[in-house]
């Protein structure tokens, strides 16, 4: 076995203000319940003027350092994973450093590795397993790494996707014999597929989405994922290929969640296609019936039919998924129906919504980890909770956080997302945080970002 190594803390940042699900289906002609209960949205977290993916990258790691007493000189890596920089050469982690060292001093981060990942709203958990490694193979230089997870999702106004919108960042400290949780390498599964379910040409703010189709998609690259994070499992041995399923091996699990009721679907059609081989799936059968055929259908489609959808809709509706679903994964959404989409950020919020809200004891047990990015690629892994995960999970204070927010109008929130505020006319007033000051309009900083930290 090699180093134990895995994620020490989180950090949350998500913007002061947020827009309320049931006033915008009124302003949209659409009945609440389909926001609130269809998909699962209460809140939709919206970045204010003073606000990009850059200051709530900064924020999410100045909390990661302020949380931990931590000097520049131990941080080896700040590591950015993002699919709405504002830039396509210069990485908002060359943007973070500068505004660190606005609170550390001049060129005290002058000595970290500072890279940008891009892989939709997988990217944070691609950049977490690559600083793993690193840590793992005993090249760092300095004892912790910074991965930060940071996104803005947001689609035309009036479109279907524009209830999905919302806004986070985190940031996952990351090293050798870690606090929180330790890293399960030899279990990853990936499931990767060349798609056009959701992606943004660099000329567009918003991104261009095929809603029912990008569904399809997550479903289809997750089971492809967790096929091979069962194959890594049973070669090892941790795995009773003809009695047991994944979910008897895991407590909790996050998923990426674009909106939660995306994360029951994933999670629904997860136990539909691990349990069906073994003997427990014969009760369920009978009170939910034969699985609707699949002939006629490519694989995304199928995950998209009624057919498919009603008999998922049944098997959400027996005791067995409410019991796995309740036990397992309802607490992550605790935050996540507060938030929104958060792209990169979300699988990672849901984690530590898990962590604020569960209370049963967790030590030694198995975290396991959904992440999908559209494009689109599933990353399946796992992680083992440790003893000093309490010290850790009872300063999270997210859930707390998102109650202090201030709720803002339909006017305010379409001023802000057809960016009819000035920098300085946030509706919120930048108070001990990080804000873009000035956009740069001279030909050798056209398009510069200049940020200021405001006491
Ligand atoms: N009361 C209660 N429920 C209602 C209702 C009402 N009045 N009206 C409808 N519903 C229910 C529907 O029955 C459906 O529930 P089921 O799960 O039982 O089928 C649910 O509300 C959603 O309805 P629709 O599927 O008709 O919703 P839609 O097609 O209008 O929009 C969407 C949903 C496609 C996700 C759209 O919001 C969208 O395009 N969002 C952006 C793309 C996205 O988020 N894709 C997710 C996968 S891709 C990914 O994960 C990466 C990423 O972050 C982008």
């Amino acid at each position: 076995m090699g180093k134990t190594v895995g994620i020490d803390d989180i950090a949350t940042y998500v913007p002061k203000v947020y827009l309320d699900a049931e006033e915008m289906a009124e302003a949209r002609g659409i009945p609440p319940g389909k926001l609130t209960r269809g998909l699962g949205i209460e809140k939709v977290s919206i970045p204010d003027a003073h606000e990009d993916a850059s200051t709530m990258a900064a924020m999410a790691a100045l909390m990661v350092m302020e949380k931990n007493d931590l000097e520049p000189k131990e941080i080896d890596f700040i590591h950015v994973a993002t699919e709405t920089g504002p830039d396509a050469a210069k990485p908002i982690s060359c943007y973070v450093l500068g505004m660190l060292e606005q609170r550390y001093g001049a060129g005290s981060f002058d000595h970290v590795g500072a890279p940008e990942t891009k892989f939709a709203c997988v990217g944070a958990t691609y950049a977490m397993i690559d600083r793993l490694a690193y840590i793992a193979s005993g090249w760092n230089r300095a004892e912790y790494s910074i991965v930060v997870g940071t996104d803005i999702a947001k689609y035309e106004l009036n479109s279907s996707g524009e209830p999905t919108q919302g806004a986070a960042a985190i940031a996952l400290l990351l090293k050798e014999n870690p606090r929180l949780m330790a890293y399960e390498p030899q279990f990853t599964g990936f499931g990767t597929v060349d798609d056009k379910d959701f992606f943004r040409p660099i000329e567009r703010t918003t991104a261009v989405v095929n809603g029912q189709y990008s569904i399809g998609c997550y479903l289809r690259d997750m089971r492809i994922a967790v096929d091979g994070y069962r194959k890594n499992m049973l070669e090892s041995g941790v795995l009773k290929p003809s009695r047991e399923s994944l979910v008897d091996k895991i407590r909790l699990a996050s998923f990426h969640s674009p909106f939660p009721k995306m994360v029951l679907y994933a999670f629904a059609d997860f136990l539909i296609h691990d349990w069906r081989r073994l003997p427990r799936w014969k009760k369920i059968a009978e009170k939910i019936g034969p699985e609707p055929s699949r002939e006629g259908f490519a694989d995304v489609e199928y995950y998209i039919s009624d057919g498919h959808k009603n008999y998922r809709r049944n098997f959400t509706g027996t005791k067995e998924f409410t019991e796995e679903y309740q036990n397992k994964v309802a607490d992550s959404l605790t935050a996540l129906s507060l938030i929104g989409n958060s792209y990169t950020a979300s699988v990672w919020l849901g984690a530590a919504s898990h962590f604020e809200t569960m209370r049963d004891d967790l030590e030694g047990k198995r975290f396991g980890i959904g992440s999908y990015g559209s494009g689109s690629s599933a990353i399946v892994c796992s992680f083992i909770v440790q003893p000093d995960y309490r010290q850790v999970a009872s300063r999270i204070g997210l859930i707390e956080k998102l109650g202090q927010r201030q709720k803002i109008s339909m006017t305010e929130y379409e001023d802000l997302h057809e960016g009819r505020l000035k920098l300085d006319e946030s509706v919120m007033p930048p108070k001990n945080e990080f804000a873009l000051e000035t956009i740069g309009k001279e030909t050798n900083d056209y398009g510069y970002r200049y940020y200021r930290y405001v006491e």
